[in-house]
């Protein structure tokens, strides 16, 4: 364990520290008075380096104040809180204290309105229970064939179009999962069109961490919303469509013909709202998950001959529900590419009345967020947190079960994932896909960097040879 006694040195970007000035309580400190304060610059506060290096921001205030410590993030105060019962006490919530809705809302808010993570407590259990008929094992097994034949088309397509530095995959991946969101989720081939949709969430995310928050003509918020509202109009008939005729097997066929126990099915409205946000739960975190495992793939020959080794067991049969567990090294990389660089690095909650965590006080009204980005390299709990290593994940290791909050990639709590296994399955579907036919190479010396807000993707793309 690290010896959190020992000084740490200053951040060359940071002013004093704490809110007084002085030094920042130690790491296990119980109810101090408030937490130190991450020193930013006049007006902007932490804004440029959180949209910048949000990981560097959180790491090196981590070592400097340890465990809890405020930023001010799009003009707003935030407690930063990253130990794993920090992370269990506010996912698991036990007397309410903690609004996913007005966490959440301060970015995605009024883009991703009413979608699931953006409701709370009775309200948000309801529409959980609903939609939960679109993830029962018969809804996900009908959603692979088409997953698998996506996934070797785009494959094989990308391999045939690559050019001598090889296949982007970033773009690869992305316009796979938009495919899958668009024709295995909604139901309908967009084709060219596709774009169209892409083009929106891509405003739609820009806008979510624009600090200007009004609809004002010009602005990427304004565009934001504009997106939003073409994504709602080209749902709506859909919904009607689908409603009139019998229950398929496309995801927004599912939601549409769903009910309450009660029988009463979700309003058109409804469904629109929550499709736009599953839509965007899915795609973005399916393709940073499957960029950032091809690219560790890259690096480590052994752990793609082990998973290539297990693909070749599938005789070409398709990833399914039934045979997606018996992939055992693919799920150690998972798990690890999850660990190193979590989709959803932050888990933001709008703090409902005075409490406190982990020994931290909390006022009724502020923000806090979870940061699994850092929690999963917590140099306190992770053996060489930084080293790509998927054992670590193996039953005789197990490093992640040290604490039942240590690792949360699927988030926790009534919030946790509604799509974890599909994720599951979509990723195992398209590394089959890849491997089955491929090996996957780096050019000697390539680096990759994530960026980790608004979505978690690689700077500059990133190419990789498919041999
Ligand atoms: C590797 C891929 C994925 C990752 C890492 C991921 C991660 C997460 C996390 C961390 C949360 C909780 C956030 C919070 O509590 O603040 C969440 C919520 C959610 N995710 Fe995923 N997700 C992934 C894929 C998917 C997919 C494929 C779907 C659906 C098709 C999906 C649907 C949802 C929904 C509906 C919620 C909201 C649940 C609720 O509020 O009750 N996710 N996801």
């Amino acid at each position: 364990m690290a010896d959190r006694s020992v000084p740490l040195p200053v951040l060359p970007w940071a002013g004093p520290t704490g809110h007084d000035g002085a030094m920042a309580p130690t790491l296990h400190a119980t109810r101090a008075p408030d937490v130190p304060r991450v020193a930013g610059l006049p007006l902007l506060g932490n804004t440029p380096a959180f949209l910048r290096d949000a990981r560097g921001l959180v790491l090196r205030a981590q070592a400097q104040h340890g465990d809890a410590f405020g930023v001010r993030v799009l003009g707003q105060p935030v407690t930063v809180l990253m130990s794993p019962q920090a992370t269990k006490e506010v996912y698991v919530d036990r007397t309410a204290n903690f609004s996913s809705e007005r966490g959440w809302s301060f970015t995605i808010g009024p883009l991703f309105s009413r979608g699931l993570m953006l409701r709370d407590f009775d309200d948000h259990h309801l529409h959980r229970r609903v939609m939960q008929h679109a993830f029962r094992r018969q809804a996900l097994a009908g959603y692979m064939t088409r997953v698998n034949a996506l996934a070797r088309d785009h494959v094989a397509r990308a391999v045939a179009e690559a050019g001598a530095d090889g296949v982007e995959v970033y773009r690869m991946t992305k316009r796979l999962t938009l495919d899958i969101a668009t024709q295995v989720f909604v139901g309908v081939d967009l084709g060219p069109q596709s774009d169209l949709v892409n083009d929106a969430f891509v405003a739609m995310m820009r806008a979510s961490v624009s600090p200007v928050r009004r609809e004002i003509p010009g602005t990427p918020f304004a565009h934001g919303m504009a997106a939003r509202r073409r994504l709602q109009g080209f749902l709506t008939g859909l919904v009607e469509e689908r409603r009139a005729a019998a229950e398929a097997d496309d995801l927004l066929s599912r939601l549409a013909h769903a009910t309450t126990e009660e029988g009463r099915p979700l309003t058109v409205d409804e469904v629109v709202d929550h499709m736009i946000f599953l839509l965007l739960a899915a795609h973005d975190t399916t393709t940073a998950t499957l960029t950032v495992m091809l690219w560790h793939l890259s690096q480590h020959p052994a752990w793609q001959d082990r998973m290539a080794e297990e693909v070749a067991g599938l005789h070409g049969a398709d990833v399914t529900i039934d045979s997606y567990k018996d992939l055992v090294a693919g799920e150690l990389v998972m798990k690890e590419a999850l660990r190193l660089s979590p989709p959803v690095p932050f888990s933001p909650r709008g703090v409902l009345r005075d409490c406190e965590v982990a020994g931290v006080p909390l006022r009724a009204g502020q923000m806090v967020t979870l940061a699994s980005l850092a929690l999963h390299r917590h140099p306190d709990w992770w053996t060489d947190p930084d080293a790509f290593d998927p054992l670590r994940f193996a039953p005789e290791r197990a490093e992640d079960r040290a604490h039942s909050h240590l690792y949360v990639p699927f988030g926790g709590g009534a919030h946790i994932c509604l799509g974890n296994h599909l994720a599951e399955l979509m990723t195992k579907a398209v590394m089959a896909a890849v491997l089955a036919e491929h090996r996957v190479r780096a050019r000697p010396g390539q680096r990759m960097e994530m960026a980790a807000v608004p979505i978690p993707k690689p700077r500059g793309g990133l190419h990789l040879v498919l041999a």
